[in-house]
C-alpha cells in the first residue's frame, strides 16, 4: 500500500473548505445559482459534508467540504478525510478556507483515508485524490502516510500470515528499500547469543523465535527503537480466555509501529543513527512451553520469576532492551502492546508513554499536538518498584493484585536500561471503530509524535 498525492493540473477541481461559521460569508459572494444549489444540497459546513457545485454547462465547477465548528473538530483528528471519502472520482486542489497550520495534517488525513487492507479481498479505492496543498512538505507527508500504512498492514495481517518469519521478511523488505543493514538471530542461536528470555517465550511455537536487528544511517545521534513483536499471544499455559485472545494478532503492534516509524525516518533522510530491535515470537502452548513458577535468567543477569506466562512482552523486550543499552545510544524508545491495564486507563485513542526526561516530555507533547497523534504521560512511579520484587528472584513478571499494571510493566522494563535515556510507549495498536482516515483495524500510535519530536530531541 502506498500513498500518493495527485499531480497538480488545471483539471483539478477547486475545493473550498468551509466551516459552519464561514459559509454565509462565502455564499454572499457567489452567484444566485450557486447559492441555490448549496441550499438545495443541504450543505451547512458541517464536518464531513461534501458537495460538488456545477457550473453553467452542468459540469463540476468546484467542490465544498465542511469544516464544522471548533468544538466538533476538537472531537476528532482529520477533518477533510470524511468528506474526501464522499467526493466523486477526480483530482481536487484546495482553493480556500484551510488554515495554513492545518494543511499538513489535513493532507495527511486525506492520504490516510485512502488506506485499504486489500490483501484478502479487493477493496474499493478512494476515488478523490488531493493535489498537495501549497506550503506543505509533500514528500514528508507521503512518508508519514506510507509508514502508517505499513504499520496498519502488518497489524491487520493475521498470525497465519504474520508469524515471526513473516515479520522478519517485512523488516528485511523495509531494510532493502532503504539500504539498511539487517541481521536476525533465530532459534537456538538466541541462546548462544545470550538472549535467553526471547528464546524461552518463543520456544513452544513451531515458527522459531528470533531477534531482528536493523541499522541505518552513519551520522547524527544514536536512536534505538525496540518493538514488541509477539505475533500471536495465546497467553501461554496461563492461557487467555477466548474473548481476550481474539485480537491478539495485534500483539506485534509495537514492532509494526517502530517499523512504520523507521520508514518515516529513513524515507525522509533524517540525520540519525537508527537501530531497530524486534524480538519476534509467538507466545504458544506446547509441552516445552515455559511455565508459571519458572525462574529465568535474563541477558542482563537479572533473574525473573514467572508468575504469569501471559506477561510475556516484558520478557522478550527485557533482553532486547539490555542489548540496546549495551551500545549506549542517546535515546532508547520501546513501543509495545504491553498491558490490558493501559487500555483500561486511557482507551484506544491515546498513546500512554513513560519518560522521566523533561526535554523528551516537552518535545513529545508539543510534537503530538501538531501531528494529530495524541499521547498521554504516565509515571515511572518509584514507590511501586517493590511490587515487581518477588523475593526469590530479582523480578516478578506479573505482580499479584494487578495494581497499576501498566506502570509496573514499565518499571520492569526500565530495570534493563541503565546507560541510556529511555522512553516507553504502552500502546493499544487498534482502532476499534471506523473514524475519518482511521478505519477499524490496526493503527500506529505515537509514531508521528515521536517523528516530529526527534529533531528537537536529538540535536547535539
Ligand atoms: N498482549 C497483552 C496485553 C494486551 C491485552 C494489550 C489486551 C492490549 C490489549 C500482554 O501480553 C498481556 O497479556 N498482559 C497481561 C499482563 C498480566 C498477566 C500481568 C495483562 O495485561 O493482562
Ligand atoms: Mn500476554
Ligand atoms: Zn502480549
Amino acid at each position: 500500500m502506498s500513498a500518493e498525492f495527485a499531480t497538480p493540473s488545471a483539471n483539478a477541481l477547486p475545493l473550498h473548505v468551509l466551516s459552519e461559521a464561514a459559509l454565509e460569508g462565502w455564499l454572499a459572494d457567489q452567484p444566485g445559482a450557486v447559492q441555490a444549489w448549496v441550499k438545495a444540497g443541504g450543505f451547512s459546513g458541517g464536518l464531513g459534508q461534501a458537495l460538488v457545485v456545477p457550473g453553467e454547462e452542468g459540469t463540476p465547477a468546484l467542490a465544498l467540504v465542511g469544516y464544522g465548528t471548533e468544538a466538533a473538530r476538537r472531537r476528532g483528528r482529520f477533518h477533510l478525510a470524511a468528506a474526501a471519502a464522499k467526493l466523486p472520482a477526480g483530482d481536487y486542489r484546495i482553493e480556500s478556507g484551510l488554515p495554513e497550520d492545518q494543511a499538513a495534517n489535513e493532507a495527511l488525513g486525506w492520504l490516510l483515508a485512502g488506506y485499504r487492507f486489500d490483501r484478502y479481498r479487493d477493496q474499493t479505492p478512494l476515488a478523490a485524490r488531493l493535489v498537495a496543498p501549497e506550503g506543505i512538505d509533500a514528500a514528508q507527508i507521503t512518508a508519514l502516510a506510507t509508514g502508517e500504512m505499513l504499520t496498519r498492514d502488518l497489524i491487520n495481517t493475521p498470525a497465519s500470515d504474520m508469524g515471526p518469519p513473516d515479520l522478519e521478511a517485512a523488516a528485511r523488505k523495509l531494510a532493502e528499500q532503504h539500504g539498511a543493514e539487517i541481521g536476525v538471530i533465530t532459534g537456538d542461536a538466541l541462546l548462544e547469543n545470550n538472549l535467553p528470555m526471547i528464546h524461552t517465550v518463543g520456544r513452544a511455537a513451531d515458527r522459531a523465535p528470533r531477534l531482528i536487528d536493523m541499522a541505518w544511517g552513519d551520522k547524527g545521534p544514536k536512536l534505538t527503537l525496540v518493538g514488541k513483536g509477539v505475533c500471536f499471544d495465546t497467553g501461554g499455559l496461563n492461557l487467555k480466555p477466548g474473548a481476550s485472545m481474539a485480537l491478539m494478532k495485534k500483539d506485534m503492534g509495537g514492532a509494526a509501529a517502530v517499523l512504520g516509524l523507521a520508514h518515516m525516518i529513513m524515507a525522509t533522510g533524517m540525520e540519525v543513527q537508527l537501530r531497530v530491535l524486534i524480538p519476534a515470537v509467538e507466545n504458544s502452548v506446547s509441552g516445552n512451553a515455559f511455565r508459571p513458577g519458572d525462574i529465568l535468567t535474563s541477558r542482563k543477569g537479572l533473574t525473573v520469576e514467572i508468575n504469569n506466562t501471559d506477561a510475556e512482552g516484558r520478557l522478550v523486550l527485557a533482553d532486547a532492551l539490555a542489548l540496546a543499552d549495551e551500545d549506549k545510544p542517546d535515546q532508547i524508545i520501546s513501543m509495545a502492546t504491553l498491558t490490558g491495564a493501559a487500555r483500561v486507563a486511557v482507551g484506544p485513542d491515546l498513546a500512554p508513554y513513560y519518560s522521566d526526561d523533561a526535554a523528551f516530555v516537552s518535545a513529545l507533547e508539543s510534537a503530538a499536538a501538531g501531528s494529530a497523534d495524541p499521547v498521554w504521560r504516565m509515571p515511572f512511579h518509584d514507590a511501586y518498584e517493590a511490587l515487581i520484587e518477588p523475593g526469590i528472584a530479582d523480578l516478578d513478571n506479573a505482580p499479584k493484585g494487578g495494581f497499576a499494571g501498566s506502570i509496573t510493566a514499565a518499571l520492569f522494563l526500565r530495570r534493563f536500561v541503565t546507560e541510556s535515556k529511555y522512553a516507553h510507549f504502552d500502546i493499544y495498536g487498534w482502532q476499534p471503530a471506523d473514524a475519518p482516515a482511521r478505519p477499524k483495524g490496526g493503527t500506529g500510535q505515537g509514531t508521528r509524535a515521536i517523528y516530529a519530536a526527534l529533531p528537537a530531541l536529538l540535536k547535539p
